[in-house]
């Protein structure tokens, strides 16, 4: 019988093996996969894991502030931030195809790591100049499965933690999470103390908003979605839908315009889709009837309160044939 207390013995033993004495590094996302990942780590091996938390300018906002202060304060781990932004933007320029972006994202990734790896071997004297040799990730069994590397299943989308790896990656992967689903997760964090607001985040792909600007992903363009999307989520938390809902991407469709009219002017704006879901792991999913009052709401505020976006649309297809995402 699956019971989270086994399972956390089971890996931290794992973990031990694997790493020894061993330096690891983790990036931390923001998201419930990589936050119990470390934890995980973290409970087996204590300092010697260092998180590193990557602002890539793909989050979502708040997010920095709540890895920093809540995550920190609730598990002890040490943290470092770096902030590449505008190395992300930079590599990102020109590039509309989604697997192009979710190669050109996870290989930043890496990149970034090992700059971090380098510069904590300068700057920390705690690290006594041993390198860093692994690197944790928070990859799940439906992740797996969806890159190809399960059982003969066909390559759907890189995901960034699996497919979008360099050749001349400079670490050995620990993933103890590998072999699990969301909810399992869930209770791993759970177990481990982690606060409730966090276990119970809605999932929020690594590539983050770069994969929901359909189109090149442009500092402008980042900043309207960014503002879209905590509009949704304000309203998915106010009307009290947060743990019915799996998760609801907000995607930015930067190629399309249409023709609007406010106040007394034509306007040629954007569209915002909203990908309300339902599902038990990702691996399938319902889209969500949300009550009409509140989509219109959403609507009502995104087109006044979002300077470029003038339509608001529903997407109401299910997983298959749609994935969740729309890259
Ligand atoms: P799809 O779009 O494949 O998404 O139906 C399934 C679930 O995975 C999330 N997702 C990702 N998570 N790295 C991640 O860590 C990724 O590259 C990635 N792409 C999609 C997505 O949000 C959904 O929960």
């Amino acid at each position: 019988d699956w019971n989270s207390g086994n399972v956390i013995a089971e890996q931290v033993a794992l973990i031990q093996a694997q790493v020894g004495t061993g330096k690891v590094i983790c990036g931390l996302s923001g998201g419930v996969d990589s936050a119990v990942a470390a934890a995980l780590v973290h409970k087996a091996i204590g300092d010697q894991l260092v998180c590193v938390f990557v602002d890539h300018g793909l989050l979502r906002e708040d997010e920095r502030r709540q890895v920093e202060e809540d995550y920190v304060k609730a598990t002890g781990i040490r943290l470092v931030t770096v902030d590449v932004r505008e190395q992300f933007i930079n590599a990102l320029a020109g590039v509309s195809d989604p697997e192009t972006k979710r190669k050109i994202i996870g290989r930043e990734f890496i990149r970034t790591f090992e700059q971090a790896q380098a510069e904590l071997i300068k700057e920390a004297a705690e690290i006594d100049g041993d390198p860093i040799r692994f690197l944790v990730q928070g990859t799940l069994y439906p992740d797996v499965v969806e890159s190809g590397g399960g059982s003969g299943t066909a390559n759907i989308k890189s995901h960034h933690n699996v497919g979008g790896l360099p050749e001349d990656l400079q670490f050995e992967l620990v993933e103890p999470l590998r072999a699990l689903f969301k909810d399992e997760v869930r209770a791993i964090g759970a177990e481990l103390g982690l606060p409730a607001e966090i276990v119970q985040r809605q999932p929020f792909p690594g590539p983050g908003l770069g994969i929901r600007i359909v189109g090149e992903v442009t500092q402008e363009r980042l900043d309207l979605l960014r503002q879209a999307d905590a509009i949704v989520r304000a309203e998915l938390t106010a009307a009290g839908l947060d743990r019915e809902i799996w998760q609801c991407p907000v995607v930015l469709l930067a190629d399309v315009r249409s023709v609007g009219v406010q106040g007394d002017g034509r306007t040629y704006g954007h569209p915002i889709v909203l990908r309300p879901v339902s599902s038990e792991d990702a691996m399938t999913a319902d889209w969500t009837r949300l009550p009409y009052d509140l989509l219109a709401k959403i609507s009502n505020r995104i087109t006044n309160e979002v300077d470029g976006v003038n339509r608001v649309v529903l997407d109401v297809t299910s997983k298959p044939p749609g994935t969740i995402e729309w890259e």
